[in-house]
């Protein structure tokens, strides 16, 4: 039976000398996107609860993770190598654990793969994780915690680097069934997490000096659509949101065309604490490969969500992620993609080559363009996306924005942080007693724009 709350064992099981507990140490890899970046947050919250203390060096690590991403085969490679690297470094006796999507992916094939691997643990089977690293400990080989059923929906304790921003999870899992992707096969179906629950976890992260979060899900502006069980749309878990007191900017990611509402464009025009930044993938500009990619839009429907966001929130951000050389592309197809970024006016946008997943709907296609027309196309899409974001941030100069301070460093007089459009700015300040301090926002003019940045001059602190 799983347990209904994440289980609390002491991990500090090994006598020092003196005779007093000697707590197990740990260290955590982490690949992949900013849900994986928030699972090992939370894996660390479940370690120091059970008294385990994270270090720095995996050499000095009792317990080392590797929180791996299998979206793309890169991603594989990346991880495989380093887990390659620290199985010959771990401490003799300690425990080797593969966690993530590509441990989901996998299951037992990576004992065989790597057998110095101890321990493997999906991405929703996280409050798992101290039950299964007992087992391990009292000797038991190869534990495979991919294979367990999925639970219900919890958060376990995170535990976050200190600063302005959180993430904070309110949806796990996705329903959506593009046929290019592995997420719905490792994380599982679509949960949305009870709203009360956020708003406790946002209003303690409050209480810490968050002054930021950031609200994660796979299909986030999808919450509460499936649950009969008084969640409620996105815009009104926002709207909640909203009502924290000493919370300044609330963000989210990533949003699906297909759950977008008028609704969460009115919200996020109406209140001036959801900051004007859209994430909203596109994939592709052209209806026939959306279609054999099952994403269920067209581009004229991803259009009209476009148009409406410029027009009802001026100023605001769009970003995207777009695929090159999926199943069947044809140059015609690609250049659609190119003439969508330019019309879409993209702030930014990740852009990837189509990687065929295993097990996943389009992975027994093999209508893939050759290999080097797809190289080429990427590198003329990220010429023109390149182009685009320089010539937005160029437009910046002069203007004055207003900036979260993310890190202050007194050695440089330099604050670094975000506008509300999320483009990052190195802030020279001078002059000012007490100096910004993480979590304040400033006034900044904006002087210069490059490759390297954006860079401005405070004006004001608004504290
Ligand atoms: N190949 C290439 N890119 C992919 N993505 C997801 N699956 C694949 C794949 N098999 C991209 C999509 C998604 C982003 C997180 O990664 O653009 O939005
Ligand atoms: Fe995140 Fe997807 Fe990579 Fe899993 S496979 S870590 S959900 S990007």
């Amino acid at each position: 039976m799983i347990p209904s709350e994440p289980e609390k064992l002491n991990l500090n099981t090994k006598e020092s000398r003196s005779g007093a507990p000697h707590p197990k140490t740990f260290f955590i890899k982490t690949f992949g996107c900013q849900m994986n970046v928030h699972d090992s947050e939370r894996m660390s919250g479940l370690l120091m609860d059970s008294g385990a203390i994270p270090v720095e060096n995996p050499e000095e690590a009792e317990i080392i993770l590797v929180n791996t991403c299998t979206i793309r085969d890169k991603a594989d490679q990346k991880a495989l190598s380093d887990l390659g690297r620290l199985r010959r470094i771990r401490k003799e006796g300690g425990i080797l654990a593969v966690t993530g999507c590509m441990a989901q992916r996998e299951g037992e094939e990576l004992f065989r793969m790597v057998p110095d691997v101890d321990l493997l643990l999906g991405p929703s089977q996280i409050r798992n994780l101290i039950p299964l690293i007992e087992r391990t400990s009292s000797g038991e080989k190869h534990v495979d915690g991919t294979v367990l059923p999925l639970p219900e929906m919890t958060t376990p304790p995170a535990f976050r680097p200190e600063g302005a921003t959180a993430f904070v999870t309110v949806q796990e899992g996705c329903d959506k069934a593009c046929a290019y992707c592995v997420v719905p096969s490792t994380r599982g179906p679509e949960r949305s997490r009870p709203v009360e629950d956020i708003l406790q976890e946002i209003r303690d992260l409050v209480n810490l000096g968050y002054r930021e979060i950031t609200l994660l899900g796979q299909n986030v502006n999808g919450y509460g659509k499936k649950e009969m069980n008084g969640n409620g749309a996105f815009f009104t878990l926002l709207q909640k949101i909203h009502e924290i007191p000493g919370l300044k900017r609330i963000r989210f990611t990533t949003s699906h065309p297909v759950d977008m509402s008028e609704a969460l464009v009115e919200t996020m025009k109406s209140f001036p604490r959801i900051m004007p930044h859209l994430h909203l993938p596109l994939q592709s500009g052209s209806d026939s490969v959306l279609c054999r990619m099952r994403r269920g839009y067209t581009v004229e429907e991803y259009r009209y969500w476009a148009k409406l966001l410029r027009r009802e929130i001026p100023g605001i951000s769009l970003t995207t992620d777009l695929i090159v050389g999926f199943c069947g592309e044809t140059e015609e197809e690609f250049l659609e993609t190119c003439r969508a970024v330019e019309e879409f006016r993209f702030d930014g946008a990740f852009s990837f080559i189509y990687s065929p997943r295993p097990s996943t709907p389009a992975y027994a296609l093999d209508t893939m363009p050759p290999r080097d027309v797809s190289v080429k196309r990427l590198e003329r899409l990220q010429a023109q996306i390149e182009s685009q974001s320089s010539e937005i941030n160029r437009l910046m100069e002069g203007s004055i924005v207003e900036v979260l301070v993310e890190k202050w460093d007194p050695e440089t007089g330099v604050a670094i942080g975000r506008t509300p459009q999320f483009r990052n700015v190195k802030t020279k300040v001078s002059g000012y007693t007490p100096p910004p301090f993480p979590g304040d926002l400033i006034s900044v003019r904006i002087e210069s724009s490059s490759k390297t940045g954006i860079r401005g001059t405070a004006i004001r602190i608004i504290g």
